[in-house]
């Protein structure tokens, strides 16, 4: 392959590049901020910048449309970049590039020496294309305009012409469905900013708690489907309506959309039906991006507006993940990274330099606070941290009375447990009289018996009601950790690599930002060796989810990556039954 050098003014920057690249290509892989507005269609003709050959000629080309095929000086033009920052757990700077954009046009009338027809006076390039629905209603617009129009552009089709000049008008909502919450965020596509969040619990929730009974529920019927796709998308709408409401927009100006969820509420929101996700060798029925019409789906934004459903893995790890991995820049990594999202499921990703493994365990709901007596949601009134030194503390979220144990309090106690002697290495929850460490013999009084199953309480809630682990949570609590533990390590093994590889770990969803490094090690959820390397990122499936709205580079990215991840299925996997049994104790 032939290579050539270009160099950026005004910061000297030099990059090799493969023949043929374009200068747009180039730009958005070094992370260099520039507006395509038209998305590199070259049609708007904004993104004009002037170059110096190696001859030393100098010459204004089109960024989007020229190709290095020789050795280049590219002059940036010193004006103010547009970029979007996000914060969720990961600050990442992004150029504004969006998956829909706007181009004003003001365009001659036609005349007897001007006779073009209307489309090609609008568009005067080959290979962009619309539907019948803009042709049918284009003539009319036009003329009603005085032929000054805004074209609606998704990669190289015109979705809609709008009167006038509405450039200053174009939305776009991210959302990651989560099989227990919703969560959206309202973005201004030509400047990538937030305008804001909403959030609400996934209404499939009242016809089965997970995945599985989820899937069940729509194969159980033909109505099934229907119920749980026409709840989902009556809560999307409910959010887009809220979000529009609280910023005085119209939800007329989203024109676009993406989605990130597992592949079970991918399927459901597709209406596609899930069926066989849940019967081996579990097989989704598709794992490519969808793009389809938001009134295909009946989703109130803009009629002609677009969803883009982020690509799935397999039947277990979905878009969600191909999201936290985006978010987290994995396909960036030179030295092997590890991804945890512990959501209602549990999705790991080991990998770097283009190699990525994954594999899911159902290990997500003890952390949510699912089958465990006192367990809760990390929400308000959750107790999230406990500490069982020569002082006793435990903190709740949102500074109340305890309602609940979120799942880094069940963590940390269970973690706080060990160290003082009063469960053992496997698991048992040890009777006062047992207990023979000095700091654990402290609190002998708190391990009393509840509904005939011994247990620890944590703290009083209202009403005297107390808030405690038992016995059986600690048990439900060993086999959660224990899959966990033991994907990793399936994951090292079958990537040819040691703990000690690894360079960073990720951790993605709520529970990862409240969870204490020490504690999950304690517990052996994740290696000790790789205590000082853990990171929480925060809900990293809808910081994809906004990335790729906001630049079509990065839901470009999304989509090579989901094709270069392979899935390791865990219950057939040789070595993951001895690997778990191994895993479920205390060290
Ligand atoms: S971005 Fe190059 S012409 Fe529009």
């Amino acid at each position: 392959m032939t290579f050539f050098e270009v160099t950026i003014l005004p910061d000297d920057v030099q990059i090799k590049v493969p023949a043929e690249t374009t200068l747009k290509q180039v730009f958005n892989d070094n992370g260099i901020n520039f507006e395509f507005p038209c998305g590199g269609l070259g049609v708007c003709k904004r993104c004009k910048v002037s170059i110096i050959k190696s001859d030393g000629q100098v010459q204004e080309v089109l960024a989007c449309q020229y190709k290095v095929n020789e050795d280049v000086t590219v002059n940036l033009p010193q004006k103010e970049l547009k970029h979007a920052i996000l914060s969720e757990g990961i600050d990442r700077h992004v150029a504004v590039d969006a998956l829909i954009k706007k181009v004003y046009f003001e365009l001659p009338r036609p005349s007897l020496s001007d006779n073009r027809d209307d489309w090609r006076r609008l568009i005067n390039q080959q290979g962009i294309k619309t539907s019948l629905k803009v042709l049918q209603g284009l003539p009319e617009k036009l003329r009603q305009s005085d032929f000054k129009v805004t074209t609606v552009i998704a990669g190289d089709t015109v979705v809609a012409v709008e009167s006038y000049d509405t450039t200053d008008k174009l939305l776009g909502m991210a959302f990651d469905i989560g099989t227990t919450t919703i969560a959206g965020y309202l973005i201004d596509l030509k400047t990538g900013k937030e305008l804001c969040r909403v959030s609400a619990l996934n209404p499939q929730t009242r016809f089965g708690a997970d995945v599985i009974s989820r899937i069940s529920f729509a194969a159980e019927s033909p109505e099934g489907l229907d119920k749980l796709h026409g709840a989902v998308i009556g809560e999307i709408n409910n959010l887009i309506q809220e979000a529009v409401r609280e910023t005085q927009y119209s939800n007329l100006d989203i024109y676009a959309i993406t989605f990130a969820g597992n592949t079970t509420m991918e399927h459901l929101l597709l209406k596609i039906p899930p069926t066989y996700l849940a019967r081996a060798p579990y097989v989704p029925v598709v794992t490519e991006p969808i793009i389809v019409d938001a009134a295909e789906l009946n989703i109130k934004i803009n009629p002609d507006g677009k969803v883009f459903a982020f690509p799935n893995i397999a039947g277990f790890v979905g878009g969600d993940t191909v999201a936290a991995v985006l978010a987290a820049e994995m396909d960036k990594a030179d030295k092997l990274k590890l991804l945890i999202d512990i959501g209602t499921n549990g999705e790991i990703v080991l990998g770097a330099n283009g190699k990525y493994l994954a594999c899911s365990t159902a290990a997500g709901p003890a952390f949510e606070g699912v089958q465990i007596s006192c367990g809760m949601r990390g929400a308000s009134g959750a107790i999230d941290h406990v500490s069982l030194g020569e002082e006793y503390k435990y903190t709740v979220i949102g500074q109340t009375t305890p309602i609940g144990i979120a799942g880094s309090g069940l963590v940390d106690t269970v973690a706080e447990l060990i160290k003082v002697g009063i469960v053992d290495k496997k698991g048992r929850l040890l009777k006062p009289e047992e207990i023979e460490n000095d700091l654990g013999k402290k609190y002998r009084d708190k391990i009393t018996t509840i509904n005939g199953i011994l247990a620890f309480v944590i703290a009083e809630g209202a009403s005297g009601r107390p808030i405690y682990v038992n016995q059986k949570d600690i048990r439900e609590f060993q086999l959660a950790k224990g899959a966990i533990a033991a994907g990793i390590e399936v994951l090292l093994k079958e990537y040819g690599a040691q703990t000690q590889d690894i360079d960073e770990v990720y951790l993605a969803g709520a529970f990862g930002n409240y969870l204490n490094p020490e504690s999950a090690c304690t517990v052996g959820l994740i290696p000790k060796v790789l205590k000082s390397k853990i990171k929480g990122i925060g809900n990293a499936a809808g910081a994809g989810a906004k990335l790729a709205i906001i630049s079509r580079n990065e839901y470009e990215r999304a989509v090579a990556l989901s094709q270069k991840i392979n899935y390791i299925e865990l219950s057939s996997h040789p070595s993951f039954n001895s690997t778990f049994f191994n895993k479920v104790g205390f060290e």
